[in-house]
């Protein structure tokens, strides 16, 4: 990543305040570019201000919702990069409040794109999309050309959106890639339930002395990707032509099963336990089984590969939480 590129650049991140969002935002911050964020911090998302602690007086903070397109317009005409990472990411919410999920996943990215269309056409965006598109998987490893049949209200959403910013490329020329993410973990993610990913509450669950409790068989397997290595994924999406109008997996080839996974945490942590339970029934009827990406088309397109291994991701997010814990328990 050609750490000039973005020096003085305006760059606006939606859901800013995440976990993602925020991890980016030092990134550009560093580089020099002037980075505004944006995000409703509703509680139950993922957003916290503690994220942006160290940053907070080198950006513009805009405490505003992308269900307003009024707020969206504004923000988005002056702006030479929108990194689209608002979102509502609870699958089991999206079941129970499919139209708060349509309107933040879908109405809310339709809106976005009209702004853009209408007062900032070159506006270069990546779009934060999700492998849950892809629903159960039919093969292994899924790479974009498996079928996309969601198991839940949140991938078909996740689905509207990612189309949107490709139609909008096809038919309007706004140059926007999209970038289907596996499980990200690491620090600032959101651990004070499952609302994110299954990891951010395991990880809590581990350093407060509790049990982790593995759904299942603990046999289903996944990939994951160390926040850092989505940022640099991100970025080098936004800078290279060859991802306009691209959708790309990411993934990792470090695939492993989630009861692997929950022994790799303890031992990496140094204690705690944890054991299988049934699966809850509202999760097991949205459950993909297993699931790893195929993300040689990432590399191709944008030269990324994922470069912090799995034991040293848990060691770093371990770390940050094991200090920083109390703002992101309750
Ligand atoms: N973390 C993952 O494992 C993962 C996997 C696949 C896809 N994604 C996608 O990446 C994006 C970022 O995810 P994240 O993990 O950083 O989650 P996050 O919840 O930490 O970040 C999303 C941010 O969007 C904000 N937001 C939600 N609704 C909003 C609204 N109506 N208006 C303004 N802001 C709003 C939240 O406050 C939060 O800060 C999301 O779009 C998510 O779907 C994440």
């Amino acid at each position: 990543m050609n750490a000039h590129h973005f020096s003085n650049r305006k760059v606006l991140i939606s859901g800013g305040c995440g976990f993602i969002g925020s991890m980016l935002a030092r990134r550009l911050v560093g580089m020099g570019a002037q980075v505004t964020l944006m995000d409703s911090l509703i509680p139950t998302y993922g957003g916290n201000l503690a994220n942006i602690a160290d940053i907070r007086d080198r950006v513009w903070l805009n405490i505003s919702d992308v269900r307003d397109p009024h707020a969206m317009s504004q923000l988005i005409r002056d702006q030479d990069y929108l990194f689209n990472l608002a979102g509502q990411t609870s699958h089991v919410d999206s079941m129970t409040d499919p139209f708060t999920d349509l309107e933040i996943n879908a109405t809310a990215q339709l809106s976005i794109l009209e702004a853009a269309r209408k007062l900032n056409p070159r506006i270069r965006i990546v779009f934060a999309s999700t492998r849950q598109l892809y629903g159960k998987p039919q093969y292994l490893p899924v790479d974009e050309r498996h079928p996309v049949v969601p198991v839940d209200i949140n991938g078909i959403h996740k689905l509207a959106g990612e189309n949107y910013h490709l139609l909008y490329h096809k038919v309007y020329g706004i140059p926007s890639s999209c970038l289907r993410l596996t499980n990200t973990y690491g620090p600032g993610m959101r651990v004070k339930d499952a609302r994110q990913t299954f990891l951010g509450i395991w990880l809590k669950l581990v350093l407060t002395g509790q049990r982790i409790q593995v759904f299942g068989e603990g046999t289903q397997l996944r990939d994951f990707n160390y926040v850092d290595d989505v940022v640099e994924a991100l970025l080098l999406a936004a800078t290279r032509d060859a991802a306009i109008g691209e959708v790309m997996n990411l993934g990792s080839d470090e695939v492993i099963s989630l009861k692997d996974l929950a022994a790799l945490l303890v031992e990496v942590n140094g204690s705690g336990s944890w054991e299988l339970v049934p699966f809850p029934p509202e999760r097991k009827v949205i459950d993909i089984g297993d699931y790893y990406g195929e993300w040689s088309r990432a590399r191709e397109l944008l030269g990324w590969s994922p470069t912090v291994p799995l034991r040293e991701g848990l060691r770093r997010a371990l770390e940050y939480y094991r200090v920083h814990g109390a703002a992101y328990w309750e």
